[in-house]
């Protein structure tokens, strides 16, 4: 533990952590409360393009009055947050009434809600289980803000914000300004009125530069790009809008009935529309899809959430629609609503929580960074009990304390993070004064007791102990033994921590030396897990340079430049010997990085580590060597079976380094096989063809030779 940096928990908060008042039996006062609350959330979020909250704080707010107004129906009031489809007008804009109503769309959350959506959209249209299953025209769900455009006679001629759904905000001028919006269109679009529908967004990328530029000008910085595009349309300045970088991507059409097709060929599905609108010069989703029944709208939704963290912008989901136009028609709305579609929703990536403890943690390079210990939240799609507060410029920043309702961020696979503080939900003493105060840098490693570096210019504070902190050794050992690096199955957290607390390992080359005894002897470690151990870390022994350089886990040196300097280098002990200027000679490698490589070699205990590595048998220059050879030029090889240290990946990258290629399967071309254990068909195959055969070690003798 680390007493001196962990804080008491925070005392009881009051019965509901959003800061309102227990209301007890008095439902008009909490109807009341909760319609202030969400009217000053939506003003902040609408009007200021500044949330105060994550939208999932909202929804669960805006769920709980609805919920209170359907038990009480005599105190539902016309001006009720409730009662509204989206934000209203801003006055500053001419109002623009949207002729065909700009609706919302329902939501599912579950597999099962997509299933009862599929079976309503069945029973709708009067199809039985021996019926063919319905196509669905799949689509992502933008997050960005709806807008309308109108053509006339193929000319742009109004373009408004979704508003409440029947009246809009008139931002011609500003949508003008945004270059994916044809201004006119080609003689393929029809003669006419129609309106195309669609979302204005910013992508991720120019989000980042936005608000880069913001920052370096000192304006405010943008909670994220859908709010960044909001404000962006806004203006009204159109020259403001016209520096920001907004795309827009159409999805729909509306009042198509109005115009005259040339060529009659009236588009009949929605995907037919999507095309369309692609050939008249919009932008539309290039991850779009038409599929059959439920099961192919989850595996669209599977293939979307697999893709969302490398699209070019953000989405919050996916949208089905009934493909076929007719089958549209057919089904209708439902109040506010149409019946053909649903949005599929991601799990949301913000919610809030509340700060338990701060906690200090050392990295593997002895970064020191504080971790917020929070109350378990669901969020991203899985519960989350810590989260990262960067360092303590960060904490300070945002002003983050011990008892705060913080804003929780997950996206992706990307570590949780605490993105910011509700002001207002802290927990004050008698005095109205904040409880906690703000957590400092540590001066002393709470691990090791060592000195903690603060750099003028750096954000990170660092741990000075090195190798002596057993938190860095700890973290130097994981990794180490990580699937990217050397690779030692069965060496995980739980046992590294074992292992350095019993005083058994302090380097990664006391590894080498370890006994099944020795192992068994610790606690929860059965006989054949410490063998199973022991036979892991002696395979790890024949690696890659490339493999060795990472997992040395010198200070900005990931995969990707650990295998440019192996390239660069061909062996540990020319890299080790090179200076600053041959360094940066290697592509991407800046001074920065060429500095640490520099600093770790310099030190005595780094080198140390690995002679004794060297020593207890590691070897990786030769295979190294080997590699670039050229020996196996021109040359087919089938590798087969269990090799008994190598993985298969990591022969295939020898082969392929001394210029052979690796085939799947046996023919008269293949030169020779590399069989191992449990080899089977294909290795029958190549001893009845008489083709050449070699276990492991004469493989790699091979490629020293
Ligand atoms: S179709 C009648 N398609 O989601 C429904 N909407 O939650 C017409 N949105 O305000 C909308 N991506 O702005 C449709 N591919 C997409 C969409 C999409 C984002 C937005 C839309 C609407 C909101 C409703």
């Amino acid at each position: 533990m680390q007493d001196a940096f962990n804080f008491d928990a925070p005392p009881q908060q009051p019965a509901s952590a959003d800061g309102r008042k227990p209301m007890g039996d008095d439902p008009a006062a909490a109807i009341q409360q909760l319609r202030q609350l969400l009217e000053r959330y939506a003003h902040a979020y609408y009007v200021c393009d500044a949330p105060e909250v994550p939208d999932a704080e909202y929804d669960r707010l805006y769920r709980e009055l609805e919920a209170l107004e359907a038990a009480h129906p005599a105190l539902v009031t016309d001006d009720s947050p409730t009662q509204r489809i989206g934000a209203p007008p801003l006055s500053a804009f001419e109002q623009v009434l949207h002729r065909v109503p700009m609706l919302s769309i329902n939501n599912a959350f579950s597999a099962e809600e997509v299933e009862a959506f599929d079976q309503r959209c069945r029973d709708g249209l009067g199809l039985s289980i021996g019926d063919s299953p319905i196509d669905y025209a799949c689509e992502p769900k933008f997050d960005g803000l709806a807008i309308s455009l109108v053509y006339q006679d193929r000319r742009f001629v109004q373009g408004a914000t979704r508003g409440d759904g029947t009246t809009g905000e008139d931002v011609t001028l500003n949508l003008r300004t945004i270059h994916s919006i044809p201004l006119h269109l080609s003689a393929k679009a029809p003669i006419g009125r129609f309106e195309v529908r669609g979302e204005v967004l910013i992508r991720r990328e120019d989000f980042a530069r936005l608000n880069a530029d913001q920052e370096a000008a000192g304006e405010k910085r943008f909670a994220n790009p859908r709010n960044a595009a909001a404000g962006s349309l806004r203006q009204l300045d159109s020259a403001i809008t016209a520096s920001r970088p907004l795309t827009f991507f159409a999805y729909g059409i509306a009042g198509l009935e109005a115009v005259s097709f040339t060529d009659a060929s009236l588009p009949t599905t929605q995907s037919d529309i999507l095309s369309w609108l692609a050939t008249l010069g919009f932008r539309v989703a290039e991850t779009r899809a038409v599929v059959s029944g439920a099961p192919g709208l989850l595996a669209y939704y599977d293939q979307m959430a697999q893709k969302r963290p490398g699209l070019a912008y953000d989405i919050d989901g996916v949208v089905y629609k009934v493909n076929r136009l007719d089958q549209q028609v057919r089904l209708g709305f439902v109040s506010r609503a149409p019946r053909f579609v649903i949005a599929h929703k991601f799990p949301a990536e913000e919610a809030l929580s509340r700060v338990l403890e701060i906690a200090v943690q050392i990295g593997r390079t002895g970064a020191v960074t504080p971790v917020a210990r929070l109350e378990p939240i669901f969020v991203g799609g899985v519960t989350v009990t810590n989260a990262t507060l960067h360092n303590f410029i960060e904490i300070a920043r945002k002003d983050i304390r011990v008892g705060d309702t913080v804003v929780v961020r997950r996206a992706g696979d990307v570590i949780p993070e605490v993105v910011s503080s509700l002001p207002d939900r802290r927990p004050l003493d008698e005095h109205g004064q904040p409880l906690y105060a703000l957590m400092r840098c540590p001066e002393i490693c709470p691990e090791c007791g060592s000195h903690v570096e603060l750099p003028p210019d750096e954000a990170v504070a660092r741990c000075t102990g090195g190798l002596v902190c057993p938190a860095q050794r700890k973290q130097a050992l994981k990794h180490y033994a990580s699937r990217r690096a050397m690779d030692i199955e069965g060496l995980g957290e739980k046992v590294v921590d074992q292992l350095v607390e019993a005083g058994l390992v302090h380097s990664p080359a006391d590894l080498y030396g370890l006994t099944v005894s020795q192992l068994a002897a610790l606690d929860r470690f059965a006989e054949k897990s410490a063998e199973n151990l022991v036979v892991a870390i002696r395979r790890s022994c024949n690696t890659r340079l490339e493999r060795l350089i990472y997992a040395l886990g010198i200070r900005n040196v990931g995969e990707q430049t650990a295998k440019d300097l192996a390239r660069h280098f061909g062996s540990l002990d020319s890299l080790m010997s090179a200076d600053l200027d041959r360094l940066m000679q290697v592509p991407d490698v800046g001074p920065v990085v060429a500095d640490s490589i520099m600093a770790f070699f310099a030190e005595a205990h780094n080198r140390e580590v690995i002679e004794r590595l060297r020593n207890a048998g590691v070897h990786w220059e030769d295979v190294a060597l080997a590699a670039s050879s050229g020996l196996l030029n021109g040359k087919t090889v089938v590798l087969t079976g269990t090799l008994p240290t190598l993985t298969r990946e990591d022969a295939k990258a020898l082969v392929e380094a001394a210029g052979g290629k690796v085939a799947g399967s046996v023919s008269a071309k293949t030169s020779f096989v590399v069989a191992g254990d449990a080899a089977g068909a294909k290795l029958e195959k190549a001893q009845s063809l008489g083709i050449e055969i070699l276990d492991e070690a004469t493989f790699l003798q091979r490629l020293q030779s």
